[in-house]
């Protein structure tokens, strides 16, 4: 922290938020409200003569409440800058003078209560996503008795209490007498691998932070008797299973069960009752202190993040990488990296190698100075448009600008265009074409594969990335599905247009599918819930046609799936069988009224 405040390349914005990001790659600008700090961060030498006046006494963030902090206060002594800041929320107040002791007491005059918050404007050509994580609060589980027990603490409060910094400086007391625990016990996976109360995932980091806590006890308190209530250890890091071992060796007792029930007894002391899942036995404990060790979850503020950036995120609402394997560090907008916990939970050497290879990613985009781009961009046809500003509701990417009021027509900006096609098939007026993607061409297949003996094919529209890379691994798997099935490739499937589906039934197709990427799976970020809405508008439409909606099928199908491909190509051959010659002929007569 410290190297990157004091790096002539790095500007450091602290007491910041980013309010507004608008551009694309290359072109960002970043819009940040830097607040006032009411200290001059540059005169300040952090003496601390004004915090030893303020009367003011709060909670110290830091040391998760375990200790206090006044008004004037440093965040925690590695804090960059090293500087002083006043919390105005909390500060008695300087104008009208109420207080004023802190300005009396500086001896270096740099309190200023004039100062003010700033916006500022950052030009920048790639973006570091590093939101970080929370850590699951555990009061929604009160079989643990959390807010009941004092002496029930979670793991951040402990690694506060055993830190030599911290309220205690290192001596391990309990909350209520301040007296050296002679047992203490771990609960594991509290908020997390749980269906109910917090993630569903695993956290990463709780079952090693607990082994060191055990490690760092028995290295204080030899004697102190452990136990680390479990439902599996998970060591798979690194020297991490030797740590484990380590832990084990030296008399820790690891016993595989979640209390289901925790009591206090008189002597403020915690009564566990467990099953024990290795032998089967209802097991109870008495324990003097008990550490909670809660998972974590993503950043508060990922969400306002995701929508100025247009990014995607899992289940879990961490950030989703485009791709798990070959770019996990790159968001599916271009020009944007992800570092740490942003992107899932990770311990710190994973954070560290995932904040490298994002700095690389980001240098590698930059250092060129200009950047290529695939050539299926969408393209404006300025005479059709109306500016009615549909593609820029629909663009994932925010590539598209219109001005409605002006009716100005809608301009692409290419280097943020990725060619997912859904303005193309979005826009009503028909005034977007996709390079190499057009409606011509796609039409021009659809004729050629449904030329002949139209009503023994099944047409099929797949997009690139998922259905008809499943379409190729049913190949090379040698599964197989009916050799009537006719594959056209899109990027997307969000670029399959209506006119394509009618055009398809027109000339004589007994059944369509349109298929894609599972939802929340789409390369081009949530391009595929357009093509779910506009298969549900098709649906109507066949309904008032008189048509039968079976015969418009809609399925994701993955790049690893393989043999679901052929099982849904083998359900459309059924559907093909049973749909007669005169109702092909019907839906023909009906589509050209
Ligand atoms: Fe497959 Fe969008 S890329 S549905």
């Amino acid at each position: 922290m410290a190297d990157a405040g004091r790096h002539p390349n790095i500007k450091l914005y602290t007491m910041s938020e980013v309010v507004d990001v608008k551009g694309y790659v290359g072109n960002f600008t970043v819009t940040i409200q830097k607040k006032a700090r009411y200290v001059d961060e540059n005169e300040c030498t952090s003496c601390g003569d004004c915090a030893k006046v303020c009367p003011v006494v709060r909670p110290d963030e830091f040391n998760v409440g375990l200790s206090s902090r006044k008004a004037i206060y440093r965040p925690f002594p590695q804090a960059v800058p090293a500087a002083f800041l006043i919390n105005s929320a909390e500060c008695l107040g300087y104008n009208p003078a109420v207080c004023s002791k802190c300005v009396e007491a500086c001896q270096k005059k740099c309190i200023n209560f004039h100062m003010s918050d700033q916006q500022i404007t950052e030009q920048v050509g790639t973006i570091v996503v590093a939101t970080g994580l929370d850590a699951y609060n555990p009061t929604e589980m009160d079989e643990y008795g959390y807010t009941r027990f004092e002496n029930m603490l979670t793991s951040l409060e402990f690694e506060r209490l055993v830190n030599s910094g911290g309220p205690s400086k290192g001596d391990l007391m309990r909350p209520t007498d301040k007296r050296t625990p002679r047992s203490i016990g771990f609960i594991q996976c509290v908020g997390s691998r749980s269906m109910k109360k917090g993630g569903k995932y695993c956290s990463n980091v709780c079952c090693m932070n607990t082994v060191k806590s055990t490690l760092v006890l028995k290295e204080h308190y030899p004697d102190i008797d452990i136990k680390v209530f479990y439902i599996d250890m998970r060591a798979f890091g690194k020297g991490f299973e030797d740590l484990y071992m380590r832990s084990r060796r030296l008399g820790v007792n690891y016993v595989r069960g979640l209390p289901g029930s925790v009591q206090e007894n008189p002597d403020k002391s915690l009564h566990i009752v467990v099953e024990n899942g290795a032998t089967g036995k209802i097991e109870n404990y008495d324990l003097d202190m008990m550490v909670l060790a809660v998972g974590v979850k993503p950043s508060e503020d990922s969400r306002k993040l995701q929508e100025m950036l247009g990014l995607q995120l899992t289940p879990d609402g961490f950030y989703l990488e485009a791709h798990p394997k070959l770019l996990p560090v790159d968001a599916a907008t271009r020009g944007i990296f992800f570092a740490g916990c942003a992107e899932g939970p990770k311990d710190i050497k994973d954070s560290v190698t995932q904040a490298s290879a994002a700095a690389g990613r980001a240098v590698r985009l930059m250092h060129k100075g200009e950047i290529s781009s695939e050539p299926i961009t969408s393209v404006i046809n300025a005479e059709q448009c109306k500016a009615c500003g549909r593609c820029v509701e629909v663009c994932p990417y925010n590539a598209i600008t219109v001005d409605t009021k002006k009716k100005t027509p809608a301009v692409v900006t290419t280097a943020a265009c990725a060619g997912c096609g859904t303005c193309a098939a979005e826009c009503p007026f028909g005034a977007i074409s996709m390079n190499h993607y057009t409606d011509g061409q796609i039409i021009g297949q659809i004729d050629a594969m449904l030329g002949a003996n139209p009503q023994d094919k099944v047409l099929v529209f797949a997009c690139n990335w998922c259905s008809y890379a499943g379409a190729d691994f049913a190949g090379v798997s040698r599964v197989q599905y009916p050799p009537n099935v006719r594959l056209i490739r899109t990027m997307c499937s969000g670029r399959v247009d209506e006119k394509f589906v009618w055009r398809g039934f027109e000339k004589g197709a007994k059944v369509i599918l349109v298929s894609g990427c599972h939802i929340g799976d789409c390369h081009y970020i949530n391009a595929n819930h357009w093509t779910e809405k506009r298969v549900e508008k098709m649906h109507k439409k066949m309904e008032k046609l008189g048509l039968r909606t079976e015969r418009l099928q809609l399925a994701w199908v993955s790049a690893a799936e393989g043999i679901r491909f052929a099982d849904v190509m083998h359900q459309m051959e059924k559907l093909r069988q049973g749909v007669t010659t005169g109702e092909v002929e019907e839906t023909i007569k009906a589509l050209r009224k």
